[in-house]
């Protein structure tokens, strides 16, 4: 038989109470997070988000309070009318904070059961996601996923102050608009009462936030939901949120100040300090020295070793003359066995295939008379200390010759290997515990990306960010845009924290010419232009201001201060890899008459 609440109140949370309340009267509510019966006493833990109590019910203080507590089970829900005590010394649990305590209960209320649960939320660890997006309401009881949440609260209200009190206005933009040019598929709407007619959900507020710069609302900022059809991973996910803002009149500078001042409040609010102003590195460095765009500064830079190894060493070694020979080291990976080495040297061999490119042996060539100096100055080089792993890249002769179509694919290469052994000796985390650098926060800007990206396929230039980013003024002058598209810099930006971009964005074209002009040079035609943006052309020819921004996303900077390795341990409500909610079941076939109303008809292609 279950209880009735009355008009009982409780006057604690579960992880309030201290030794300062030995004595209190308390009522407790909340979940049954594990019970242990030893006969007379029966102890219940009781779990609410701010935390876990433990409740004794002794059958020589209430008899009626310990037979209901007979009968409760994990995850039911209690009230507990009680007295605070001190647990006695050597009794404490130091692993909890309400250790020092339990409530010795008078009265106990079933106010709800439950079925056995197809997990235990008391488990720190649940194997199979699958069952756990499914059952996400007992999911997100676990203390990690409240945390979690708690933690996303604070740092978006961190941001929005911070914001708000630097002179932005938040304003929403649609829902239900047109396509957005983010590089992704969108996820469409139809209309029902324009047959064929379809809204296209945001990608971004780009478009509409340039709209308000026009309209003078000077600083914007919005907590945005984009959608967006695309492969997705790990830091993916079809709706994510977006902190969006947009000012009137900004040197790339302003916006990074902006953006250093809001992080810091949002680390601020999860406990951490940072130090601004952050690094800034333009693309060409960030790939000469990290092979990536979003380089990982937890680890060491790749190094060239191109002066080491003289046309003369080359030659002997057979390594490929002008091509660029990068070394770097995973700190700490302790001694390896020879087989150990040799397995690894193997399997870094596997990997370049047919590439052309090969692992120096620093390790023989030291025992080799000749070699030894050039050993030790590849050692120096590099800092690298005993423990380290010492890596090097060499292109051998007759490489092929693919990187002369992008100049930096080797860096990239290397680089991509630097992060794949970095993660090989990783902890189980996947973090780089061996560096000592579990919480080491690494913030870096990328600037001056390239304007264009060649679609090797399509034979087409696009744009490396979107088509409404400025380029360099003076590459407009020198007349790039229409002569040399490979060595357009872009005024755009990312900022990036330990490998993962944080956001990305850039300094807007302001004047319709320019813009029409980068439309045309993207190859759509002036009529493609203005069926696409027109409306956005047109507004760009009322007084448009300077004006640029960025948007970072909430879902990624949450998962890595709550050092999670899925923006779904971040997200209440989020989608598989396939894009499915497993709980709610979506998508779904929707009823015919639905489909008529929309004017729709699913057609089976074979
Ligand atoms: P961009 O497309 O780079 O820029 O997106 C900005 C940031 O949004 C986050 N993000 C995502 N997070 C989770 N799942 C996704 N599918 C996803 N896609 C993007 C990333 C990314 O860095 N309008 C421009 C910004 C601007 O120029 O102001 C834009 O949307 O953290």
């Amino acid at each position: 038989m279950l209880d009735f609440l009355g008009n009982l109140q409780r006057t604690h949370k579960c992880g309030e109470l201290r030794v300062e309340q030995d004595g209190q009267d308390v009522v407790l509510m909340g979940w049954v997070n594990r019970r242990r019966d030893h006969g007379n006493l029966i102890f219940l833990d009781v779990r609410d988000r701010t935390g876990i109590t433990q409740v004794v019910l002794d059958k020589e203080i209430s008899g009626e309070a310990h037979a209901k507590a007979e009968a409760a089970r994990s995850e039911y829900v209690v009230a507990v009318k009680g007295k605070v005590r001190r647990r006695e010394a050597g009794l404490e649990n130091p692993n909890m904070a309400t250790g020092g305590i339990e409530v010795v209960a008078h009265e106990l209320l079933l106010l709800n059961e439950s079925k056995t649960p197809p997990f235990s939320p008391a488990e720190d660890a649940i194997g199979n996601e699958e069952v756990r997006l499914k059952y996400r309401y007992l999911d997100l009881r676990r203390t990690e996923m409240q945390h979690n949440f708690e933690l996303r609260s604070k740092v978006a209200m961190a941001i929005r102050n911070y914001l708000v009190e630097q002179g932005f206005l938040e304003i929403e933009t649609p829902f239900m608009t047109r396509s957005t040019p983010e590089g992704a598929r969108d996820y469409l709407v139809p209309s029902r009462v324009h047959a064929g007619s379809f809204y296209a959900l945001p990608q971004s507020p780009q478009i509409f936030k340039q709209i308000l710069m026009i309209s003078g609302f000077d600083r914007y900022f919005q907590v945005a939901r984009c959608f967006r059809d695309e492969d997705l991973r790990a830091d993916r996910q079809p709706e994510f949120t977006q902190i969006d803002l947009e000012m009137t009149f900004p040197q790339q500078e302003t916006i990074f100040h902006v953006v250093e001042g809001f992080l810091t409040a949002a680390f601020k609010a999860a406990g951490i300090a940072l130090t601004t102003p952050f690094v800034q590195m333009t693309y060409d460095e960030a790939i000469k020295n990290y092979g990536i765009d979003k380089p990982d500064m937890r680890l060491p830079a790749m190094v060239s070793l191109s002066d080491e190894l003289t046309p003369e060493l080359r030659e002997t070694l057979k390594i490929e003359q002008g091509l660029p020979v990068l070394g770097f080291v995973i700190p700490n990976v302790g001694t390896l066995s020879g087989t150990a080495r040799k397995g690894l040297q193997e399997e870094v061999r596997g990997g370049f295939g047919d590439s052309g490119l090969d692992l120096l042996d620093v390790v023989r060539l030291k025992t080799n008379a000749t070699f030894a100096p050039l050993a030790e100055a590849v050692e120096t080089k590099l800092s690298a200390a005993p423990d380290d792993l010492l890596v090097v890249v060499t292109p051998k002769l007759g490489t092929p010759a693919k990187w002369n179509h992008d100049p930096q694919w080797i860096y990239k290469r290397v680089g991509a290997l630097r992060l794949q052994l970095a993660q090989k000796f990783a902890d189980k985390h996947g973090r780089f515990a061996k560096t000592g650098t579990e919480a080491d926060y690494k913030f870096a800007w990328v600037t001056d990306f390239p304007m264009y990206e060649w679609d090797e396929e399509a034979k087409v230039w696009n744009a490396a960010h979107h088509p409404f980013t400025s380029p360099h003024e003076e590459d407009i002058k020198a007349g790039r845009l229409t002569n040399d598209k490979g060595a357009v810099r872009a005024l755009a930006y990312d900022i990036v924290l330990n490998g993962t971009e944080l956001g990305s964005g850039s300094i807007r074209i302001h004047r319709q010419d320019v813009q029409a002009e980068i439309f045309r040079s993207l190859g759509m035609t002036d009529a493609e232009a203005k069926e696409r943006f027109g409306f956005f052309l047109d507004a760009l020819e009322y007084g448009t201001p300077p004006h640029g921004g960025i948007a970072l996303g909430l879902d990624r900077i949450v998962m890595i201060l709550a050092g999670a390795s899925s923006l779904r341990e971040v997200i209440a409500f989020p989608k598989t890899a396939k894009a499915i909610d497993l709980m709610v079941d979506a998508p779904t076939p929707v009823s015919d008459q639905q489909m008529r109303e929309l004017h729709l008809r699913t057609v089976t292609r074979t």
